[in-house]
């Protein structure tokens, strides 16, 4: 075989490692608890919807901007369809929000530990990353505001903490940072409060969204990204032409018609998180107060990545970080009432064994 000539790509991308997205086996054989994927089914009008889709016209291409879904969702958070922009999952907003505003060397600053993504994304534009350390309970970093960022990025609530930013704080960022303030609500349905009435205070602030989550759409890809519509003026023009598929938009359509679908199993899913976080404690970690789909648990200075093993050999996928500050941490995602039990119960034996 030729070698390939390595030494045209670019350094940026030669050096970077790239993103470590969470493990996806496909033979089935796991509890998952390690992507925040919601445990419940997507509501069946969303599978009525998709079987009708299929029928029709899959040979041409699809609407350019999903507008269909932009009025549905416009309409469904009082918002205008100018205000909105359609993504393949958030990722895919995250990606047009760099590529529009991010040049080598400009500054993109988030407080720290969050969603790795946002670091990779930048370094891929040869742009500037300030991480800045969330204070030790995860509230905000006075600093964040004094850096001269072109994005400033909170996730909200914050991953993988599950840590919520009180909407006072977001607001008093909102007034303090100079460029664009981009608020990731990725786990806001889980939450008790959202940023959204920011928007219309402040034009610099974009919020996203994604139906992966709440609406237990991870595998349609479909994101929201909500802002001034001059701002989604200029991220529409650096948007892959057709980035939402025809079945994506219609998923996505049919699940903000069936609100309480969501509602529903977000109720449940935050009672058993109440139960998750307590039988945590009980074993003996430190859980942070979580507003997500997960909850960050900690051992102090205990690093996790034998239990993380122990588990997965008993069939339970929870996320371990290898990162110094978060080796001693196991993020769960929240599943059914019956996973969070048997996870507990390995969990149990698993610490009678050590
Ligand atoms: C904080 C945060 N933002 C964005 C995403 C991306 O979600 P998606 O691309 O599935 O919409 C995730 C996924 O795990 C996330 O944790």
């Amino acid at each position: 075989m030729t070698f390939p000539r390595l030494d045209t790509v670019r350094q940026t991308i030669r050096q970077m490692q790239g993103y470590i997205p969470g493990e996806q086996p496909q033979d089935k054989r796991y509890i998952k608890l390690n992507s925040n994927e919601n445990p419940y089914p997507p509501s069946p009008q969303v599978i009525a919807a998709l079987q009708q889709a299929i029928g029709e016209d899959l040979r041409l291409y699809p609407d350019p901007v999903a507008n269909r879904l932009r009025d549905k969702a416009a309409a469904m958070y009082g918002l205008s369809r100018e205000q909105i922009l359609v993504g393949n999952g958030s990722d895919d907003l995250l990606t047009m929000l760099m590529r529009t505003f991010v040049g080598p060397g400009d500054r993109v600053a988030f407080p720290v530990p969050t969603y790795s993504l946002y670091g990779i994304l930048v370094a891929m534009q040869d742009g500037k990353v300030v991480r800045v350390p969330f204070l030790a309970d995860f509230s905000l970093p006075p600093q964040l505001a004094e850096v001269e960022a072109k994005l400033t990025i909170l996730c909200h609530p914050n991953a993988p903490s599950g840590t919520l930013t009180p909407l006072h704080r977001v607001e008093e960022l909102a007034q303090r940072v100079r460029g664009i303030l981009v608020i990731d609500e990725a786990y806001v349905d889980f939450a008790d409060e959202t940023a959204l009435p920011l928007l219309h205070k402040y034009p610099h602030a974009v919020i996203l969204r994604t139906l992966s989550k709440s609406f237990s759409l991870a595998g349609m890809r479909i994101g929201l990204a909500f802002g001034h519509p001059d701002l989604i003026a200029e991220l529409m023009k650096v948007k892959d032409s057709y980035n939402v598929s025809r079945l994506s938009s219609v998923a996505a359509v049919a699940a903000l018609e069936d609100y309480a679908w969501m509602r529903q199993n977000v109720n449940k899913i935050r009672a058993t998180r109440t139960r998750l976080s307590a039988a945590l404690r009980e074993l003996g970690y430190f859980v942070y107060d979580s507003q997500a789909n997960f909850v960050l648990a900690r051992q102090q200075g205990v690093i996790q990545e034998p239990m993380y093993h122990g588990l997965k050999e008993r069939g339970l996928l929870v996320r371990y970080f290898s990162s110094p500050e978060l080796a001693d941490c196991l993020r769960i995602s929240v599943g059914t009432d019956e996973e969070i039990d048997r996870l507990i119960a390995a969990m149990e034996e698993l610490r009678r064994n050590a």
